[in-house]
């Protein structure tokens, strides 16, 4: 159904030439600009700085403690691959398993911080195929597992399952929600 909306949006903005969704984002962008607020060092009082405010806003609506806004859903990526890395005293090459229908950001996340990727089969729904993704573990045997699950389209895969087999591998999940937010599973963010 959201797919759908989306969309229909979507041809609206692009075929008819309706600027729907990017009116009022395009006027916050320009107050940005002209109140230099670019940047978090422009202007350290919270309620003033846009990029704190959405960090804010952000940790509050997924309850987590911590949020921190970066340039780019890639580079995003990119840092929390490194930090797992100098968690788990990983090796460069080391291999991070990915679903293989994501976006392009995702393999050049892996490869920026020097691991390899391996990509995880789609199921009929476009899903990532969770069989596979056990072959996969069993096949490699990795000293530790990392996955980086993408919610394409905003469509989530069976997360009980995601869990399960999570708790099983001791695998290390990173959420790529760029198309997710405000999906939920079992009324989990
Ligand atoms: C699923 C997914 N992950 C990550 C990204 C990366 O975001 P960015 O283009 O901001 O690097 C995108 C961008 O569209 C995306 O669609």
């Amino acid at each position: 159904m959201y797919n759908y909306i989306f969309y229909l949006l979507f041809i609206m903005q692009n075929v008819f030439g309706f600027n729907i969704l990017i009116k009022n984002e395009l006027k916050n962008i320009k107050n940005l600009l002209v109140n230099q607020q670019n940047n978090r060092y422009q202007n350290f009082d919270r309620s003033e700085n846009y990029l704190l405010t959405a960090e804010n806003m952000l940790s509050k609506y997924i309850d987590k403690k911590y949020c921190l806004g970066v340039n780019s859903g890639g580079m995003a990526i990119t840092l929390s691959l490194i930090a797992i890395k100098k968690l788990y005293n990983l090796l460069d090459n080391s291999i991070v398993f990915s679903n293989s229908f994501t976006f392009n950001a995702v393999p050049s996340a892996i490869v920026n911080a020097n691991f390899k990727p391996v990509f995880v089969e789609t199921d009929k729904h476009l899903l990532i195929d969770l069989d596979d993704l056990e072959l996969k573990i069993q096949k490699y045997k990795c000293k530790k597992n990392v996955l980086v699950l993408s919610y394409m389209r905003g469509r989530i895969p069976n997360m009980d399952k995601v869990l399960k087999l999570c708790n099983k591998y001791n695998i290390i999940m990173l959420e790529d929600a760029a198309h997710a937010y405000g999906c939920m599973w079992n009324k989990k963010k």
